[in-house]
């Protein structure tokens, strides 16, 4: 459903997707890890508050080094989290609810125990299987030096050697991640044909779309050269870049493409590419290749009046150039949560409050991940003995890694795992304040951020402005960020600590405040760190009679 734009544009220029982590949404069978089925089970959960699709991270059977962004099979499912046809009966579930599926696509890498790879070891140098991945030779004598000095994202060099069949020291591999996620190489055509029909394979499953995991990565420089410096860091691509966001890439999205367009019913690919320049990530989006990416911006940006605008305007600018709507994400699996971000506590919830209400009214789509609709913190006090990302294993713990934003969900009852499933077991342990924000806890009350969300996505599909479409930024001064959306709509967000006035002018005579994420009050002032949407007009389609988030601005509209 589009609500502005053409009647029968594409679904996805303004879906709100929700970012399911499988291992941690809900477990059905008591091993204490989330699976498919527990998905399943949770779905009513997902179309109640109000979303388009969902977005599910790997469910691949997989060693688990890196949470199954290490595919042994791209065609199965892990036997901890289901079997395909339990994802089968997801989706068909999903599709009778009206929610669209998404699933994540591992293309950069595989497992080091995917049968390939296992055939490259067991193959001599320059043999057709070690063709598939990055085998060279080292350097110095006896090769003992790695081919380049790429180093890994999750610490340390990004080569490994191995033992040759006949048992001497030989060729390096490399992974830009984990040792046990080698790199694929993307010139070799057996890689390409592979991921063509591993695309099929979901599509003709009824798959909505799929997310490609670092989408930025496939293409790396022949000639291998070292970073010497130059690329010091390992992060956010620069233009240049031997193994990020190389022109090279854009040839595989082209294919892939041609092959979405080829099924009925608006397929979507969702790119995750990180790079620095929003000019770089709309290549990815023109006409021909992806149909989304996510926007990144909003996620980088600090907390700030001046920080967001500038990443929100530079983003529409970049993405309005090849006709791509912007999409919108505060949080995911493998960032600190923004609660957390924005300063924790009291409030770092506040802000979080009004980060929902703002990137609720944005242009385009939004990513919310699961949790944060009820308003979850980064859990920073695991034990090392639990943490199981390879960013904190590798580094030695140097890295705090990513598990704090994968805790098991809270659904219900006092004490953990809050009915995350039927055994009192759950793969990381959740803290026991989260009593107070599980899902059955914050449902029933009206100035929870669980009601927030649900309200802020109800009158999303009502308010004829919101979803896809432009916005008009508006002048409103120091610590205000302000913006029109047409017909009748603006959402105003105080970024600062004080109260601020509402400017002369900002409203039109008639306005309301339909939703707000603090309560506000007659006198024209909006609290510190809160937003509010405001409507008139032909603006006002949605409820007349709007159930607003917490004990709040009625006063406005009465
Ligand atoms: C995923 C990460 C994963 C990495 C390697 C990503 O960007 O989102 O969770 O560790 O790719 O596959
Ligand atoms: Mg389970």
């Amino acid at each position: 459903m589009t609500r502005s734009g053409a009647a029968n544009a594409p679904w996805w220029r303004d879906a709100v997707i929700y970012q399911i982590y499988v291992r941690s949404f809900a477990d059905s069978d008591g091993d204490g890890v989330g699976d498919v089925p527990g998905v399943r089970s949770r779905l009513p959960y997902v179309r109640e508050l109000g979303v388009d699709a969902i977005w599910l991270n790997p469910f691949y059977p997989s060693p688990q080094v890196d949470a199954g962004y290490d595919v042994t099979d791209y065609r199965g499912v892990d036997p901890i989290l289901g079997s395909v046809d339990d994802v089968d009966e997801l989706v068909r579930d999903a599709h009778a609810l009206g929610l669209r599926v998404l699933i994540d696509l591992v293309p950069n890498h595989t497992s080091s125990e995917h049968a390939w790879f296992r055939a490259a070891l067991a193959a001599p140098p320059d043999s057709p299987e070690r063709a598939r991945y990055i085998f060279r030779s080292g350097r110095g004598p006896g090769g003992d030096t790695p081919p380049n000095d790429w180093v890994s994202n999750f610490g340390g060099r990004a080569w490994t050697r191995v033992t040759e069949p006949d048992g001497t020291p030989g060729q390096w591999y490399l992974h830009l991640f984990a040792p046990e996620q080698p790199d694929l190489n993307w010139t070799n055509d057996e890689v390409w044909a592979e991921f063509e029909s591993i695309l099929r394979f979901w599509f003709d499953r009824g798959i909505d779309g799929f997310r490609i995991d670092v989408a930025h990565g496939l293409a790396k420089d022949p000639e291998m050269p070292d970073l010497a410096g130059d690329y010091a860091v390992s992060g956010p691509a620069i233009e240049g870049h031997p193994h990020w966001d190389r022109d090279e890439v854009h040839d595989v999205y082209r294919g892939w493409r041609r092959i979405s367009d080829s099924y009925p019913g608006d397929r979507l690919f969702v790119a995750e590419v990180w790079v620095q320049d929003p000019e770089r990530l709309a290549l990815y989006l023109r006409p021909d290749e992806l149909h989304t990416a996510f926007n990144f911006g909003l996620l980088l940006a600090p907390w700030g009046a001046d920080a967001m605008r500038t990443a929100i305007d530079r983003s529409i600018a970049a993405l309005a150039r090849v006709g791509a709507p912007p999409t919108w994400v505060l949080s995911n699996h493998d960032v600190v949560r923004h609660v957390t971000r924005y300063g924790g506590g009291e409030l770092g919830t506040r802000r979080a409050r009004a980060a929902a209400l703002l990137l609720l009214a944005l242009p385009g789509g939004a990513y919310v991940y699961q949790g944060e609709e009820l308003g979850l913190p980064e859990v920073t006090e695991l034990p090392d003995a639990v943490r199981r990302d390879p960013a904190f294993l590798r580094t030695r713990g140097a890295e705090p890694g990513r598990d704090g934003c994968r805790v098991p969900m809270p659904w219900s009852g006092l004490r953990p795992p809050f009915g995350f499933g039927p055994s009192d077991e759950s793969w990381l342990p959740q803290p026991q304040e989260w009593a107070g924000l599980t899902v059955e806890r914050q449902a029933s009350d009206a100035a929870s951020m669980l009601t927030l969300y649900r309200d802020a996505l109800l009158l999303r599909r009502k308010l004829p402005a919101l979803g896809d479409g432009q916005l008009a930024g508006l002048e409103a001064g120091h610590d205000l960020l302000a913006f029109r959306r047409d017909p009748g709509f603006v959402c105003l967000v105080n970024l600062g600590d004080a109260p601020a006035q509402v400017p002369q002018g900002l409203l039109p005579e008639g306005a309301v405040a339909v939703l707000a994420s603090a309560p506000i009050d007659r006198g024209g002032q909006v609290p510190g760190a809160t937003a509010v949407w405001y409507v008139w007009g032909e603006g006002d389609r949605g409820d007349s009679n709007p159930r607003p988030s917490g004990p709040q601005p009625d006063a406005l509209t009465n």
